[in-house]
């Protein structure tokens, strides 16, 4: 089984993903794990079950992830790993769905279905989902109003240093719940 290794996977048109991204190997790495941070492409290959935990994440568009992470996910479900019936949990791995958005009109419900979409990718081959992390982030391309009189208020500045802040914190709280997972030593808990 692999140990202490870890996959933050990112997609980001202007930014606000791939700063939540930076934050989260940031983190994993200052507890001792060896991070690999990747943008998820067209030609990306990777395999989920060489680490033991896979964070993955994008913008909300349109509720769903936007269609170069559709297509990855698709893509890695055609990979060769075997979907049986019930999906039989892995050991050693675990996988979190995050993901920056607007919020403008409903708030959090418009991230919601995009997690689980993801996650979906990761239960079906039996890679268990253990949290999920939504984080607002301003959108410079629609109407002013979204971004001023949306359901989250005056999101200009965000993803903010404080809701930075909240995703390392998230993190840290997956790894101490994950000790079994990823050993990392008394120390660490
Ligand atoms: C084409 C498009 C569609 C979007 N659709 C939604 C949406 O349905 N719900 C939402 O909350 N935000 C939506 N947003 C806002 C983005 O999710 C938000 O700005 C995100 O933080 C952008 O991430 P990025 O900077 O990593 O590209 C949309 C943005 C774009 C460009």
């Amino acid at each position: 089984m692999v140990e202490k290794k870890s996959l933050t996977l990112y997609w980001t048109k202007n930014g606000n993903t791939e700063k939540v991204a930076r934050r989260i190997h940031e983190t994993l790495e200052r507890a001792g794990i060896e991070d690999s941070i990747l943008r998820m492409t067209k030609d990306l290959e990777v395999e989920y079950l060489d680490y033991n935990l896979v964070f993955l994440g994008a913008p909300v568009y349109h509720n769903l992830p936007p269609k170069p992470v559709i297509a990855f996910l698709e893509k890695h479900r055609k990979r060769g790993v075997a979907i049986v019936a019930s999906s039989p949990e892995k050991p050693g791995i675990a996988a979190i769905p995050y993901c920056t958005y607007g919020g403008g009109h409903t708030g959090y419900n418009e991230a919601l279905p995009m997690l689980k979409y993801i996650g979906q990718f990761f239960e079906h081959e039996g890679i268990r989902v253990v949290d999920d992390i939504a984080v607002p982030g301003v959108f410079p391309e629609a109407e002013p109003a979204y971004n001023t009189k949306g359901r989250f208020g005056i999101i200009t500045d965000r993803p903010s240093a404080q809701d930075l802040r909240e995703v390392e914190g998230r993190v840290l709280g997956i790894l101490r719940r994950l000790h079994l997972v990823l050993p990392l030593g008394d120390a660490f808990l």
